[in-house]
């Protein structure tokens, strides 16, 4: 079968194919670099910009790629930014149309969530997944390609939308993450601790709004740079602890040792190193995924579609697109 995967989810345009005899992905990305001048993400130019872009994307995909070989498009139904999924979804729906071929929408999350199985053949059922994203922070048990347990969940901020709000508030440009990454590198993570928050309702879940009215205050107290800076490491070094510390408690209570990340801020290197390093005296395998699979990506969409597709027992005509995870 050969896939085609369509994802506009938030502000990355990206196309791609997926032969599955061949098991191989040949994918185009475009980041909508617009809206740095803003400072975040504007909704609006967001799905302007998917109309135009996923376009040319796809003109220069199929370029020389013969049509009629396409078995099935796969698009990013949500969650997301409302005007940016509606023109992913119209775009499939229309082509999958005029091609005569089925379409089906597919989970961001769920996309995220399955992707380190398209890196790692020797990824076995069941697996953790960690999934760090800009509007979720979720970990959940990975059974198969039909069932999952989310076992924590944020109550508040998600990690990626935290650590946009930080680096925005210290002068960092867009994109955020990873210009916070970078400018971190070389502070010094121990100079500051922040506090560990509590969840009461469920200590397995996280919450990221303290941590964000603390850090206002330490950002308030000096703009000197070796300061800046020292705080940066320390405030990424705390949220990573965060996440890896959880992760360790489920990973003893569900008795899982195979651990997956994926979303974007899993690309980040000191992530994964705090990670690691926390379990360093355990028997535990870790996937860890290329950058471009940790971020939004349409192999990931190709990959589920044809997982997904597999199992249906009628073609889904639902296209309309959901903005929010439940
Ligand atoms: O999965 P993703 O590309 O889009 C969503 O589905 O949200 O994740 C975007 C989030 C943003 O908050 C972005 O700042 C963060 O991932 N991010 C990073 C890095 N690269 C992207 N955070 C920390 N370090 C990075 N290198
Ligand atoms: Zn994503």
């Amino acid at each position: 079968m050969i896939i085609l995967g369509i994802e506009s989810s938030c502000d990355d345009s990206s196309v791609a194919t997926y032969d599955t005899h061949t098991n191989t992905f040949h994918e185009l990305t475009k980041t909508q670099n617009i809206h740095n001048e803003f400072g975040g993400v504007v909704p609006e130019l967001a799905s302007r910009n998917h109309a135009i872009d996923i376009n040319e994307l796809l003109n220069s995909l199929l370029l020389n790629f013969d049509l009629k070989k396409l078995d099935l498009i796969a698009f990013t139904q949500g969650p997301g930014l409302s005007g940016s999924l509606m023109t992913g979804c119209a775009f499939a729906k229309s082509f999958a149309l005029s091609l005569k071929i089925p379409s089906i929408g597919i989970n961001h999350i769920e996309a995220h969530m399955y992707s380190p199985l398209i890196e790692f053949k020797n990824l076995l059922f069941p697996f953790l997944s960690i999934v760090v994203s800009g509007g979720h922070t979720l970990i959940s048990i990975i059974n198969d390609f039909n069932s999952y347990e989310i076992v924590s969940t944020t109550v508040d901020d998600a990690l990626g939308e935290s650590i946009d709000k930080f680096a925005k508030e210290i002068g960092l440009d867009y994109p955020y993450g990873k210009n916070l990454e970078m400018y971190a590198s070389n502070g010094n993570e121990k100079k500051f601790t922040f506090p560990y928050p509590v969840v009461r309702s469920n200590p397995l879940n996280f919450s990221f709004s303290g941590i964000k009215t603390y850090s206002k205050k330490l950002i308030s107290h000096s703009d000197s740079k070796t300061y800046l800076k020292d705080l940066a490491a320390s405030y990424q070094y705390s949220v990573f602890n965060i996440i890896a510390k959880k992760t360790k408690k489920i990973s003893e209570k569900f008795k899982l040792n195979r651990i997956a990340i994926s979303g974007g801020v899993a690309s980040n290197f000191r992530f994964r190193e705090i990670l690691k390093d926390l379990f360093s005296k355990k028997t535990t395998d870790f996937y860890f995924p290329s950058s471009r699979l940790c971020t939004d990506n349409a192999s990931m969409i190709a990959f589920l579609g044809h997982k997904k597709y597999n199992k249906l027992s009628s073609v889904d005509t639902d296209f309309t697109p959901f903005a929010n995870f439940n």
